[in-house]
């Protein structure tokens, strides 16, 4: 019993020691093996792109780019956007192209161009009738094809992960800068409705000052690796370590977090399992296929699970996971944790406060278990006291008709083009997509180096400290 208490004291304090060596000292600030990243000089003559205004257009002409299961659903969900019109279609088989061309004809509308084939793109692109590229194919083509689009004039939207690397990220960054064009990622998950509201409460400071959150992507894929385009998904699974799919998780508590609207990721660390369903994956994939013919038998690099931490300059947390490959059920995880309160999306949603939050909020509720979530008619007071500001009951009643993971696609649709249409700053701009999309690459490069602390690359170089927390842009000329 004794030598147990000893031994595990031992632990404790050679634990205590490598974590002084390794975070050096909080008096002195020093810090030892923080693994540093790039920020490339920006391209004279070129400014940030922060609240970025363009010329109002009165109807949205639109090009789909990629027309496989995500963006055939995309072009459905058009037909509902006001102020937009498809006027171009493009993707590598020619059957999708006409798949939705015959599904728009069906429903009445002019019959679009159609382009086919790797490059078809690039023609479609060419165009001088378009404004906004919609890119919804696989993750190696997002960037170039986005980039083809900017050198050309159009505004993009990109499906997530829009990048894959930090070359990529930075191109974006680059190009959008260049063009002043708007680069938006679409990160649906910044429009679900308990999202929505709880942003809401969030900056209207009802859970006090937020210290730490957690997002997740956890969405078991077997049953649908086989449906994806070229084996593409697997494919890039098997080649990269890492949170390779982190924007679901990230995007919703990084705008409750002000991320680069007050504060920005300073440094984050990753750590992964081994890849044991992973592998099995792969290996399942090649006996019943040509892909992966060659490749190397043991190889295969995302682990079954990742997890990453995230530190901020202002001295917050976040927890990010990513796992496809076990049987968790569905979740997102989203929590935000704050000095007053606390909200919590899954496995079932939750709100807690102090009791003098409900009391200065006027809720006449006695907390007689401050370890126990708030009861439901609470939450209801709480919900109805803060609207999100882009939603009124017409329009939630519209996208939950349209739908798309419950209507909260058809919101994002509907902002982008609400925001083209009146030249409004989008609601997440192209740092936004650089910030989530970076998580990937600097976690690889995290776990290859025994889990080191990297920093992370301030794509705004420097204009971070300008803006004064997230706001959405409206007609009136309100920012709220
Ligand atoms: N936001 C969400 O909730 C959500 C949900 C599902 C998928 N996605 C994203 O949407 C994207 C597409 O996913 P999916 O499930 O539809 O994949 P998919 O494999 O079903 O479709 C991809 C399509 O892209 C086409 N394509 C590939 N390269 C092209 C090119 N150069 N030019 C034109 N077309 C090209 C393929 O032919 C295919 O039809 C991915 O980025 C994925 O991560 C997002």
């Amino acid at each position: 019993m004794k030598k147990t208490v000893i031994g595990r004291l031992a632990c404790l304090l050679s634990a205590a020691a490598l974590l002084a060596a390794c975070c050096g000292n909080k008096d002195t600030g020093s810090t030892v093996s923080v693994i540093k990243t790039d920020v490339p000089a920006r391209p004279d003559g070129q400014e940030n792109v922060i609240g970025l205004r363009t010329d109002p257009i009165d109807t949205v002409r639109i090009g789909f780019v990629g027309l496989g299961a995500r963006g055939a659903f995309a072009v459905y969900r058009y037909t509902n956007v006001p102020w937009t019109k498809v006027v171009a279609l493009c993707d590598v088989l020619p059957e999708k192209v006409d798949n939705s061309t015959n599904f728009l004809v069906e429903q009445g509308f002019e019959a679009p161009a159609g382009y086919t084939g790797l490059e078809g793109y690039k023609e479609l692109c060419e165009r001088d009738d378009i404004d906004l590229v919609y890119i919804c194919t696989d993750w190696a083509h997002h960037t170039p094809i986005a980039l083809y689009a900017m050198e050309h004039g159009k505004h993009v939207a990109i499906e997530v992960p829009a990048a894959t690397s930090l070359e990529e990220c930075w191109a974006l960054v680059n190009m959008a800068e260049k063009t002043r064009l708007h680069c938006m990622m679409l990160e649906n998950c910044c429009y679900d409705f308990f999202e929505l509201t709880t942003l809401e409460m969030a900056r209207q400071g009802v859970f006090g000052e937020i210290l730490h959150a957690e997002g997740s992507y956890l969405h078991n894929l077997s049953d649908y690796w086989d449906d994806y385009w070229e084996n593409w998904r697997l494919d890039f699974n098997y080649r990269h370590r890492g949170d390779v799919y982190p924007t679901h998780g990230l995007g919703p508590v990084a705008q409750a977090l002000n991320i680069h609207r007050g504060d920005r990721f300073e440094t984050l660390v990753a750590m992964d399992t081994r890849s044991v369903n992973g592998q099995a994956s792969f290996n399942a994939k090649k006996e019943r296929s040509d892909y992966f013919e060659g490749e190397e038998a043991e190889a295969f690099r995302n682990g079954d699970l990742t997890c990453t931490l995230i530190r901020t300059v202002n001295g917050k947390s976040l927890l990010i996971e990513h796992d496809v490959l076990t049987p968790r059920p569905y979740d997102r995880m989203y929590q935000l944790v704050g000095t007053k309160g606390y909200a919590a999306k899954y496995p079932v949603e939750m709100y807690s406060l102090r009791q003098d939050g409900l009391d200065s909020l006027g809720i006449d509720y006695h907390i007689d278990n401050q370890h126990a979530p708030l009861p439901e008619e609470v939450v209801a007071k709480l919900h109805g006291m803060f609207p999100s500001p882009i939603l009124d009951d017409e329009l939630e009643e519209k996208a939950k008709k349209v739908g798309g993971h419950g209507g909260m696609d058809f919101l994002m649709d509907y902002r982008l083009i609400y925001c083209l249409h009146y030249g409004l700053p989008l609601d997440m701009d192209v740092y936004d997509l650089a910030e989530w999309c970076c998580l990937g690459p600097l976690g690889e490069i995290s776990m290859d180096n025994g889990c080191a602390p990297v920093e992370v690359p301030d794509f705004t170089r420097g204009a971070w400290k300008d803006a004064d927390g997230f706001k959405y842009a409206f007609a009136d000329g309100s920012m709220k």
